[in-house]
């Protein structure tokens, strides 16, 4: 019997997850070991004190880096909440003092002064483009696969991963 409860509570979140994904237009899925490799060798080579993850997910990415990275401040801003309770578990679990998530909509938040990473989709892209030109945020922004659409790259690096996933780097 506690088989089928506990079924039954995975088939839960694994729904919630799969609706909010299609509301918020991407699902939490993690990039790859092979990216977050060369996005902490760009995140290095930046001078701001804060990291900000648009869009955490269930954390793995923010945590790699806040591991990495323990004189940074590490945000993840993430919508879904089941990712964003796993990222919360993830982080008390690993006591890493330097992260921060919060269940928030990035969009709303206070970007400046940060290194920015996503992992979003077109539209996400778009919204972040504007939101970047409507405040006018002057910094360094990592983006896995997706790039924007009228901000040009300063380099690109292609993961070796399945995917060979490209890594954008813009500077705005
Ligand atoms: C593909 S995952 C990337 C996870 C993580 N950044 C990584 O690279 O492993 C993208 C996440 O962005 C979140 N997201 C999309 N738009 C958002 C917004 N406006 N505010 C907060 N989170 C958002 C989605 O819910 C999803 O979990």
């Amino acid at each position: 019997m506690f088989e089928f409860y506990l079924l039954i509570f995975l088939l839960i979140i694994v729904c919630a997850i799969v609706i909010s994904s299609l509301k918020i237009g991407i699902s939490p899925m993690p990039s790859s070991k092979a990216s977050h490799k060369i996005i902490l060798d760009y995140v290095k080579k930046t001078e701001n004190k804060t990291i900000i993850d648009l869009g955490s997910g269930f954390g793995s990415l923010a945590i790699f880096l806040a591991s990495n990275l323990p004189n940074r401040k590490i945000i993840g801003y993430e919508l879904s909440f089941f990712p964003w309770l796993i990222s919360i578990f993830l982080k008390k679990l690993l006591r890493l003092e330097n992260l921060h998530f919060y269940k928030k909509d990035f969009l709303k938040q206070d970007l400046k002064n940060a290194t920015l990473v996503c992992y979003l989709y077109f539209k996400g892209m778009k919204k972040l483009e504007d939101k970047l030109f409507e405040d006018s945020i002057n910094t360094t922004i990592i983006s896995n696969t997706f790039s924007f659409f009228n901000i040009k790259y300063r380099d690109k690096l292609y993961a070796n991963d399945l995917f060979k996933t490209p890594i954008y780097l813009y500077m705005t």
